[in-house]
């Protein structure tokens, strides 16, 4: 029988709702340590302004960080909310889950989960997380139906939702204070050892493209890229428009 331990998050204020636009929209009036979770989402957020779908079964949540300290050491917080984010699923007893720049869960090409991180103020940044769980993310978008992988999938007997939202929330907690401790070099290591993508294919302002080997992330959360001609690139994450695997 699977044991999952007790997870308490004295830290963290929850905010449950049934049917709401975005988590992320209501959690960027909140102030920090507040968490917005809800049944279905009708305007899910996804990266690069894309749909998510949020039907009911899914967990989806935004939870509120406070980002004290410098700009530089918070923009790798989305790379630190995937690792989090993975650490919690591994720990649940998914094994062999990787993250695809920046911080899509996969297990294989299968998505498991999607953060969106947005920052409403400059004292806090909202992670907002979507894992699917027991949802049908095909029935509402066909072109979803074997892209998506869900937890009800993999585990047996699956974890009460709860219980999932309250280990995500202590392991973003734990994320947090690591980045205000500024040792984002204790976790790099792991982090690039998951990496889901070697090959890519970036594009950059101004119709440039990259294509080789994707290396991992740096300590600003800069993407450390291999070209053909073996030249190595440094790319600040807000200059990639568009990464895929090549
Ligand atoms: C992505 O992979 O494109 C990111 C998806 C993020 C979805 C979550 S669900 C909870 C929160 N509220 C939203 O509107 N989006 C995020």
């Amino acid at each position: 029988m699977t044991h999952f331990p007790d997870v308490s998050t004295p830290l963290w204020t929850v905010h449950r709702e049934d049917t709401v636009a975005s988590t992320n929209e209501i959690a960027g009036r909140l102030p920090a340590w507040h968490a917005v979770t809800a049944l279905r989402q009708t305007q899910g957020r996804g990266r690069y302004r894309r749909h998510w779908v949020s039907d009911e079964g899914g967990l989806w949540v935004s939870a509120v960080l406070p980002t004290p300290g410098s700009p530089l050491l918070w923009s790798v917080l989305p790379l630190a909310a995937g690792w989090a984010l993975r650490n919690c699923i591994t720990q649940l007893g998914v094994e062999g889950l990787h993250l695809r720049w920046p911080n899509d869960l996969l297990l294989g090409s299968a998505k498991l989960a999607g953060i969106l991180v947005e920052r409403f103020n400059p004292e806090c940044a909202v992670v907002g997380i979507g894992i699917n769980v027991s949802n049908n993310p095909g029935s509402e978008d066909t072109s979803l139906s074997g892209a998506v992988t869900r937890l009800v999938d993999l585990l047996s007997p699956l974890p009460h939702q709860d219980f999932i939202l309250a280990s995500l929330l202590a392991h973003l907690a734990q994320a947090q204070e690591m980045l205000a401790a500024g040792r984002i070099s204790a976790l790099l290591p792991e982090l690039n050892a998951v990496w889901h993508i070697k090959r890519v294919h970036i594009t950059l302002p101004g119709e440039r493209f990259i294509e080789g080997e994707f290396l991992g992330v740096d300590a600003q959360g800069n993407l450390l890229v291999k070209d053909r001609e073996n030249r190595q690139h440094t790319l600040s994450p807000m200059d990639v428009t568009k990464l895929r695997e090549a």
